[in-house]
């Protein structure tokens, strides 16, 4: 696995630059096969990436072609302000043309955390006809204390941050009593460590030092730093979060 750290002057430089090397790496993918597996990370960080690429990438990418997924969720209904699928849909998904049967939300609709994540499981086995699902292309954020999808330093046990022993691909946790959504669904680390490429996209002063703390290594506990990539591991961070400004 290579490793690249591209430092930004700022978020909306990030942004783009995230979309032109997503661009990328769909345009190399679908050169070799005929549809790309796309994971579109949660919180706020990405939603200018989102935005961009629905105003400047809507013609250039070949939508019918890329299947969305999602690399978390909040236990909460679809239209909910703090649902991951709801920001990217109003974000990007709305504005593509892109086939609803290419758009892969966890659905939050079961009665508890623990169904949504074994029909994300069983959703995931259909596409890639295999228990161990292989991304194109996985888009991260970075949490303060470490975190990435919903897979938190307390709920993340020393054993299975490694590898996770019972094989799982997706869960359900229960974040940690600070965030106000605990109940959540996510890809474990070997779903997220099976993607093709990564990108971490880290923005603003309160990421620095969890950023240099995982990119040091300098902490075992943080759940980000064990993310690896089949084949490219990219950080892509402005100058305020890299500590440059
Ligand atoms: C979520 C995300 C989470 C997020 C980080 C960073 O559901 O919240 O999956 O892992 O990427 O918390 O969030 P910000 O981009 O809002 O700082």
């Amino acid at each position: 696995m290579s490793k690249e750290v591209l430092v930004f002057p700022d978020k909306e430089a990030l942004s783009r630059a995230a979309a032109e090397r997503l661009a990328e790496v769909v345009e190399a993918t679908l050169g070799q096969k005929k549809r790309m597996a796309l994971v579109l990370a949660g919180g706020s960080t990405p939603r200018r990436l989102y935005e961009w690429l629905a105003e400047a990438y809507r013609e250039r990418l070949p939508w019918d072609r890329i299947h969305l997924f999602w690399g978390d969720e909040r236990f909460v209904p679809a239209d909910h302000p703090a649902s991951n699928y709801r920001m990217a849909h109003d974000a990007l998904v709305r504005h593509l043309p892109i086939p609803p049967s290419n758009v892969h939300p966890i659905s939050t609709g079961a009665p508890m955390p623990e169904d949504a994540a074994a029909a994300y499981e069983v959703a995931l086995w259909q596409f890639f006809q295999n228990p161990q699902p292989a991304f194109d292309l996985t888009l991260l954020g970075l949490g303060d204390d470490g975190h990435t999808a919903s897979l938190f330093p307390e709920n993340v046990p020393q054993a299975t941050l490694g590898e996770d022993s019972t094989g799982r691909q997706v869960e359900a946790v229960v974040a940690p009593p600070r965030y106000e959504i605990r109940r959540r669904i996510s890809l474990t680390l070997p779903a997220l460590n099976a993607s093709r490429h990564v990108f971490f996209l880290v923005s603003g002063e309160g990421k620095r030092d969890v950023l240099r703390a995982v990119l040091d290594d300098a902490d075992a506990t943080l759940p980000a730093a064990y993310v690896q990539a089949q084949e490219h591991l990219t950080w892509l961070v402005d100058e305020v979060a890299w500590g440059q400004k």
